[in-house]
């Protein structure tokens, strides 16, 4: 091909494709070009801004390491996750909706019984979630396995402390015949996504804040039902309009209700005040 100019290089590009041997990576590919040019040519992307382009993907590149997912930020801060989330959980009416994962998810959390406390030594205000793992009909779904993640009181989760030996406020629940579960945790807190690298400068640059309302992670599987990775936010929260992620679903939305010192859910008294929450989880057939 010679002489490309404005009008004629999409197709030129495109026509490159006609090689390719797996038709869904012809098809990405080919859509990615045309929306690619698309962007340029609505832009008229100047020469500098193309390469403060460059520079910033390569800064998000450079940012990642195995603690640390820049690109999942990005793709998170721009709603690409819970788009792609969205598509690929589309659940029928009364069953848990999902929602981002996060880059804060370690697997291989211990297994625990019921009311298992798995904030440790975490700072923190005691919380007690409870509730049940249902089909979407109602009925109990038991060996159910609930994986559990959050931060702290302080808005840290265990590996974000310098340490990077912390382990605490993760925990595997496994139900029973009735399907129920319940453990003790610190009551979730707001936080803010990393902002120390280019996605936080680019928050910065679109007058974003970089705060997700308080939430619990949960991972839901159960043998026969698909996997939902979803979280339980806390009612109230003033993020919850406004998730730097866009992970916020009404339907995950629960009160944390407030107790003074007393007697606790896990049978025994609690010497500070605490909060309880009431969520079910509802799985649908694979
Ligand atoms: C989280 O909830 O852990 C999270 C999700 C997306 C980006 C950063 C953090
Ligand atoms: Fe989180």
């Amino acid at each position: 091909m010679r002489n490309a100019n404005e009008a004629n290089l999409t197709e030129a590009v495109l026509a490159k494709l006609e090689g390719a041997a797996d038709p869904r990576f012809k098809q990405i590919m080919s859509s990615l070009i045309r929306h690619l040019h698309a962007f340029i040519r609505e832009t008229e992307l100047t020469e500098k801004e193309w390469i403060t382009g460059i520079q910033f993907l390569t800064a998000t590149g450079q940012q990642c390491d195995a603690k640390r997912q820049e690109f999942i930020l990005l793709s998170d801060t721009l709603g690409v996750s819970m788009l792609v989330d969205a598509i690929n959980h589309r659940k029928p009416g009364g069953a848990t909706e999902t929602t981002v994962l996060g880059p804060f998810y370690v697997s291989g959390a211990k297994d625990m019984p019921m009311w298992a406390d798995i904030a440790g030594d975490a700072p923190g205000e005691p919380a007690y979630v409870s509730g049940q793992v249902l089909d979407v009909s109602g009925k109990p779904i038991a060996g159910a396995v609930l994986d559990v993640w959050q931060t702290d009181g302080e808005g840290y989760y265990d590996v974000q402390r310098p340490s990077g030996n912390e382990h605490y406020a993760r925990g595997k629940f496994t139900t029973g015949a009735d399907g129920r579960y319940g453990f003790r945790t610190i009551k979730p807190v707001s936080y803010p996504v990393p902002t120390d690298g280019p996605v936080g400068k680019m928050l910065l640059g679109m007058g974003r804040h970089p705060y997700r309302p308080a939430h619990v992670h949960v991972i839901a599987t159960a043998p026969g039902y698909d996997r939902v990775a979803t979280h339980l936010f806390v009612e109230g929260d003033e993020y919850l309009d406004s998730d730097a992620v866009f992970g916020v679903k009404h339907s995950l939305v629960v009160a944390f209700k407030n107790h003074p010192a007393g007697p606790a859910p896990d049978g025994r008294t609690s010497a500070v005040p605490f909060s309880t929450a009431a969520f079910d989880f509802r799985l649908v057939r694979s």
